[in-house]
């Protein structure tokens, strides 16, 4: 999640048993490398040949926007031996995934294993092309539900995952596919894996802590935003227009809270004067405006808490849930 989590983030969620990534779309080299003296600190016992147990996750059109800056991003992170790096967003992720492959940094890395590859998808297609074509370790499908940026004609994540498994190759080969949007409990987490993914991503839930870097007023609005029910936000352009960060592919748009910025853009009013007023708002620290990413899980969402506590009551819920199965079919039998 850009601007959503940070090295404390993804490294509070793998030490919780998750596995955390860093979303670091809108990073830079400079920046990028100073994160990996705290990581490799979080992990005393980790042997020195082993990957460290964090992911970063990067946007296609950011890093196409800036090749150079791009390669360097990912070469650092490649280097410096992180398990798994993923891709979403892009019109040529290919271009990507192969660099992943084939970077020169691969032979300066500190860990004997080449990172994972996750790509994003938001549709059956794109998943298809990333599974078969590919050849991507894990695909990540995210409904329409997810907070951030996702497909504006994505189907449900239920939907969505359900199709995926059902059209990539039963042989074996296919790679895991993760379901991603809407998911606040454990409970949800058990449902998609009974249907078939091999595991689940969470984002939204983990802005509701005190180590994610979402700001006080941003949470605030989080919590208010909840009686609203699952049409507290919305996916839209609008967001993006106010930042001047509508360079998204095709059929992508992001979902977050319902604000005075989505109300200008269906009103018409023109993208320069919602960027002027965004501006002005945001300097004023008018919250009417504020950008605020989040899914539709939102609703089911009890409060923050620290991101170990959301770990432990993910993996109860979760456990419990997968407990009641076996009954319920030994009592059918
Ligand atoms: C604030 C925020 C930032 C996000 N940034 C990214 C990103 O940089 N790259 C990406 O692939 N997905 C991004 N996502 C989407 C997540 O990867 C994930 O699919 C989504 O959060 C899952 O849905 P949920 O928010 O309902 O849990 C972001 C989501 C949020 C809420």
């Amino acid at each position: 999640m850009a601007f959503g989590t940070n090295p404390r983030t993804a490294v509070e969620v793998t030490r919780g048993g998750g596995f955390g990534f860093v979303g670091a779309g809108y990073r830079n080299p400079e920046s990028l490398n100073e994160d990996f003296a705290f990581i490799r600190a979080s992990f005393p016992n980790l042997e020195s040949n082993k990957p460290l147990p964090v992911g970063y996750g990067f946007i296609g059109w950011l890093l196409d926007k800036d090749e150079e800056a791009g390669k360097q991003m990912i070469d650092i992170v490649i280097e410096n031996g992180v398990q798994a790096i993923w891709l979403a967003f892009g019109n040529d992720l290919h271009h990507w995934v192969e660099h992943v492959r084939s970077s020169p940094a691969n032979a300066r890395r500190c860990s004997g294993h080449r990172p994972l590859i996750f790509v994003q998808v938001t549709s059956v297609e794109e998943a298809l092309v990333a599974a078969n074509e590919w050849k991507v370790d894990v695909v990540v499908a995210q409904g329409t539900e997810a907070g951030g940026h996702g497909g504006a004609r994505t189907p449900s994540t239920f939907m969505l995952v359900s199709e995926v498994l059902a059209a990539l190759p039963q042989d074996g080969t296919a790679p895991p596919v993760l379901a991603a949007g809407g998911m606040a409990n454990g409970t949800q987490v058990a449902a998609y894996l009974t249907l078939g993914a091999a595991g689940a991503v969470l984002g939204t839930r983990f802005l509701l802590t005190p180590e994610s870097p979402y700001t006080d007023a941003q949470k605030t609005a989080l919590l208010a935003a909840r009686s609203a029910g699952s049409g507290a936000t919305v996916r839209t352009l609008a967001f993006d227009y106010a930042r001047d960060t509508a360079y998204w592919p095709a059929h992508i748009n992001g979902r977050g809270l319902r604000n005075k910025i989505v109300d200008d853009v269906e009103a018409g009013v023109d993208h320069a004067a919602v960027q002027a007023r965004w501006k002005t708002a945001t300097a004023a620290g008018d919250s009417s405006y504020m950008v605020v990413f989040a899914g539709q899980g939102l609703a089911l969402m009890d409060g923050i808490k620290p991101i170990k506590d959301v770990m432990a009551e993910l993996h109860a819920e979760l456990v419990k849930q997968l407990q009641k199965l076996p009954r319920a079919v030994a009592a059918k039998l």
